[in-house]
């Protein structure tokens, strides 16, 4: 990734303590509405070249679709070897990996490192500076990367990371509904998945002619992204690789004809602010500075920079 240089001497600021943070049980619920959300707007992702040789559809994170606060991209990525996304730094947000087949590798420049493998998640709280590498372990991989925002109580948290296995992920059956629940609430049961910013993320599998009755928070943004098969919101059809941005208020229920597997996205939107340049999302101007000037002199989460290669870069 390209890191353009700015080279101004900024004084040290110093990092923030992080509040107490809690899993996102539903304390908004009370205030849901019987009214039915319906899609404000259709999606058609682009597919773009990304990281070295990589392709991904943009879901999130494109002119049609800059970002819905409290999300900042989301990417369906397709990577074959010896193509990958090679040594790259983060600060202010969180990235969540979910593989769909084949399995990714991964390391830090603090030494952590592994390999999530189809169906595993990988919950990364970037905080204050994260480098890292995340390069195909199989063949090729496919899964979705999506980014979600911090609030500037967060910004420059201590880096966290939250994994999970395929068989420890919360998997929950209803009338021909099967949902994976990376965080928040889907047919009565609630992931343990902590998220600084609320968040509901689950990917389902719907069977012909059922249908997903599913509430979420008044006032919170969502939208459903296609991954097979079609599914149908209010008067709207969405089919394979489509996504359609959810109205604000009210339960979404998802139909489909002919059976279909999507991922389902809503978060409470942060309403602060923003400043993004490439891998960074800080609040203003002068604090992406102070971003590229810390990540370019090793300092306040980026010590670990120095003269850091990962071991995986070259598969
Ligand atoms: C909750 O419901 C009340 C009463 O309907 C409404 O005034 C308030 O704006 C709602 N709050 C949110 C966060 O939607
Ligand atoms: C898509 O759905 C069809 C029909 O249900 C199924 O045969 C196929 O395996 C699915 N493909 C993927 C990638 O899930
Ligand atoms: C959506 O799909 C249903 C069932 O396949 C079809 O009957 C309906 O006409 C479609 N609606 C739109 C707006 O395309
Ligand atoms: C991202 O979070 C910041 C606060 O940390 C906020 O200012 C901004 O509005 C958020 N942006 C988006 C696009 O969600």
């Amino acid at each position: 990734m390209l890191i353009p240089l700015f080279l101004s001497l900024i004084p040290f600021i110093s990092s923030q303590t992080c509040p107490d943070i809690q899993a996102s049980s539903c304390e908004e619920k009370q205030n849901m509405s019987r009214t039915l959300r319906t899609i404000a707007r259709i999606i058609n992702p682009p597919e773009l070249p990304e990281g070295d040789g990589a392709r991904v559809r943009r879901v999130v994170g494109t002119n049609q679709l800059k970002n819905l606060d409290p999300f900042l991209m989301m990417d369906h990525f397709f990577v074959s070897k010896p193509a990958g996304f090679p040594d790259h730094p983060h600060r202010g947000f969180e990235t969540v990996t979910y593989m769909i087949t084949g399995s990714c590798k991964h390391e830090d420049f603090k030494g952590y490192a592994g390999e999530i493998g189809p169906g595993a998640v990988q919950w990364m709280t970037a905080g204050k500076g994260i480098m890292h590498a995340e390069m195909p372990g199989t063949d090729s991989m496919e899964g979705l990367q999506l980014w979600v925002n911090l609030s500037r109580e967060y910004k420059m948290c201590e880096p966290n990371y939250q994994d999970a296995g395929e068989s420890e992920i919360l998997k929950v059956e209803g009338d021909g509904v099967r949902a994976t629940i990376i965080a928040g609430t889907c047919l009565g049961q609630t992931a343990r998945t902590v998220t600084r910013t609320p968040t509901y993320y689950f990917v389902v599998e719907l069977e012909r002619g059922k249908t997903l009755n599913q509430e979420i928070p008044d006032g919170w943004n969502g939208y459903v992204y296609v991954l097979n098969g079609t599914v149908s919101i209010g008067n709207s059809n969405l089919s394979r690789f489509q996504a359609g941005i959810l109205t604000q208020n009210g339960e979404l229920r998802i139909e489909s004809s002919e059976g279909a597997k999507f991922a389902l996205l809503a978060g409470r939107p942060i309403g602060e602010p923003v400043v993004q340049y490439g891998p960074f999302v800080m609040n203003t101007r002068e604090e992406i500075e102070e971003t590229f000037n810390d990540f370019r002199s090793y300092r306040n989460g980026f010590e670990a920079g120095r003269g850091w290669v990962s071991k995986i870069r070259d598969g």
